[in-house]
């Protein structure tokens, strides 16, 4: 039963993304889901000299949630092209802790949003950088969440569909 770290790289408490990222992890057969929520790891804004003062004891949670996976799954909310300060500053912090920053897990990364785009473009951002650690990660973007995505059924769009069954795939097959 592979454990899956799944979450929305956002702190919004109705993420989209999260609902995206939950729905991943379920179609991984026989999974069992570690759902995160970033607000559980909100901590000070990493600088050098907050790093002076000691590592919270958050980032080291987190780290160990990567760690006690098998695979772990990101949906990626898009702040101005980029990524939002809450994933980017959990980010930081656990990249001062022990490398590989991700585990070295194999991982499926997501995004979606509103937009036509989907959040096409941090999760461009994401798999250039993730990909240095990890390589053929699979990705996938939602774009139109309002049109492609049911709360009950998830992604209802039989294109869109297809093409997250495919991502979705290889992931299963990195496990
Ligand atoms: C400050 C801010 C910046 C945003 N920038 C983008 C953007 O660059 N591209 C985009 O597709 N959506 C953008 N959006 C819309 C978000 O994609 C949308 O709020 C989405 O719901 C975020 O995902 P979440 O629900 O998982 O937090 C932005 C929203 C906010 C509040």
């Amino acid at each position: 039963m592979p454990n899956i770290v799944a979450f929305g790289a956002s702190s919004s408490k109705n993420s989209i993304n999260r609902k995206l990222a939950h729905f991943a992890a379920q179609q991984v057969p026989n999974a069992h889901i570690n759902l995160l929520d970033l607000n559980d790891y909100e901590m000070p804004l990493y600088s050098t000299d907050r790093e002076k003062e000691g590592i919270p004891e958050k980032a080291h949670a987190f780290k160990a949630a990567l760690q006690d996976s098998d695979g772990i799954i990101i949906s990626f909310a898009e702040h101005n092209g980029a990524y939002t300060t809450a994933f980017k500053n959990i980010f930081d912090w656990i990249s001062i802790l022990e490398k590989p920053i991700w585990c070295g897990k194999p991982m499926f990364l997501l995004s979606t949003s509103t937009g036509a785009r989907g959040g096409k473009t941090v999760l461009e951002l994401a798999h250039l950088r993730l990909s240095r650690d990890m390589p053929n990660i699979p990705c996938f973007a939602l774009p139109s969440y309002k049109e492609t995505f049911d709360e009950e059924k998830g992604i209802v769009e039989a294109t869109h569909l297809a093409a997250f069954n495919e991502t979705l795939e290889v992931f299963v097959g990195q496990l």
